[in-house]
């Protein structure tokens, strides 16, 4: 197979601490254009990983032809806007989450990728991380067999922690200043409470996002209840994901790890599943496996091979599955649905603070 040919927009911090380590390291993928408005930062950047060529925007980037596909990661709300215009141009794009911060936003990114023809894969990593694997294939076999009886209940626990765990790659700075992004928060949510909406947003997308497809929900999703703090951010929301009640749990915790979890209950047992600090490399998500009546047996499946980091599980999916017709794992459709989800909450959280 002929080589993918990258393009990377942004030398930002999961720029250099992750994607172009892990994008440089794939043999089928050759990085060979970088885009960095901070053109210092850039330089830098270009020299260390041997790139052979540099532009200052990713509009310069997307003319040159020889580029398929291009990585991104830039601030939350102008990512999105920069997955756009490469969609536009004619180029295959990966980019950081979140895909969108409005479903406004969210349906113009999806609209760009169905007039171009080109896909748009959205870095939810922990769709690529080997012990979800095991999690999502375990609760499809359960449904199944309805060995474990029927599924019930699942709860995601989100507390965070420290996620960067002194992970040591090299990183160049600069004195160059960011550019600014827009806002596109949506237009309904009062202004003193857009800063809560995307801090909420940016955190739990992972989660949401996860726990609906261990759950193989699709766009089958609705909010039943919010109770969430005066801060947006900590409480409790319910969905029902394709007929199951779901808790997502949310809040801070000091912690020197990352104090995150999902248990998915049947009527004779659980499948639970421990998330590792993010940057953590090469340690995939525990697995316990519950199961009741006569044996009473706890399991704890290890994937194989044991050791492999959820980052780099993504990048390797992503250069694999660009050419074919196929939508990815995490695409920009399936997205969609994360992006509604969180205006439904923040409608029913910012009604009840204005009620009160
Ligand atoms: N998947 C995860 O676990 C995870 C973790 C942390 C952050 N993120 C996401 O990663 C994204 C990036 O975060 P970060 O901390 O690396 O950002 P960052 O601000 O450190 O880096 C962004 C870089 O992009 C550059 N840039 C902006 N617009 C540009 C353009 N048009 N052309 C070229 N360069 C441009 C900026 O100058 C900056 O250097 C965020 O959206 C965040 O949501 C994801």
């Amino acid at each position: 197979m002929e080589k993918m040919r990258l393009g990377y927009i942004g030398c930002g911090f999961m720029a250099q601490k992750v994607h172009i380590p892990n994008f440089t390291s794939i043999s089928d993928c050759e990085l060979i254009g970088l885009a960095e408005v901070r053109s210092e930062l850039g330089r830098k950047v270009q020299n260390r990983f041997g790139i052979p060529h540099l532009y200052r925007t990713h509009i310069e980037l997307a003319q040159n032809a020889d580029i398929e596909a291009v990585a991104v990661s830039a601030d939350f709300a102008l990512q999105g806007e920069i997955a756009k215009h490469l969609l536009q141009a004619g180029k295959h794009v990966f980019m950081e989450k979140p895909m969108a911060v409005s479903v406004e936003q969210a349906a113009a990114i999806v609209a760009a990728s169905r007039e171009s023809g080109k896909k748009l894969m959205v870095g939810y990593m922990k769709r690529y991380d080997a012990g979800n694997e095991i999690v999502k294939a375990k609760i499809a076999q359960f449904r199944e067999t309805g060995e474990l009886g029927r599924l019930t209940y699942a709860r995601n626990h989100g507390f965070g922690g420290d996620w960067v765990c002194n992970l040591d790659t090299q990183m160049d700075g600069t004195d160059e200043s960011k550019p600014s992004a827009p806002v596109k928060t949506p237009e309904w949510i009062p202004e003193q409470w857009r800063s809560s909406y995307l801090g909420y947003l940016q955190q739990y997308t992972h989660n949401i996002n996860l726990m609906r497809w261990f759950l193989d929900a699709g766009d089958n999703v609705s909010v039943k209840a919010v109770d969430l703090d005066e801060n947006g951010y900590s409480g409790v929301v319910i969905f029902d994901m394709g007929g199951i009640r779901v808790t997502l749990e949310t809040g801070h915790v000091s912690h020197y790890r990352w104090d995150e979890h999902s248990q998915i209950y049947f009527e004779n047992g659980w499948v639970h599943t421990w998330a590792p600090p993010l940057l953590l490399k090469n340690t995939p998500a525990e697995v316990e496996i519950y199961r009741a009546g006569t044996e009473q047996e706890i399991t704890r499946p290890i994937p194989k091979p044991s050791w492999s980091w959820a980052y780099r599980r993504e990048a390797e999916y992503f250069v694999a599955n660009l050419r074919n017709p196929e939508p990815f794992r995490s695409s920009a459709e399936d997205t969609l649905t994360d992006v509604r989800l969180f205006e439904d909450i923040y409608r029913i959280f910012i009604a009840q603070q204005e009620s009160r």
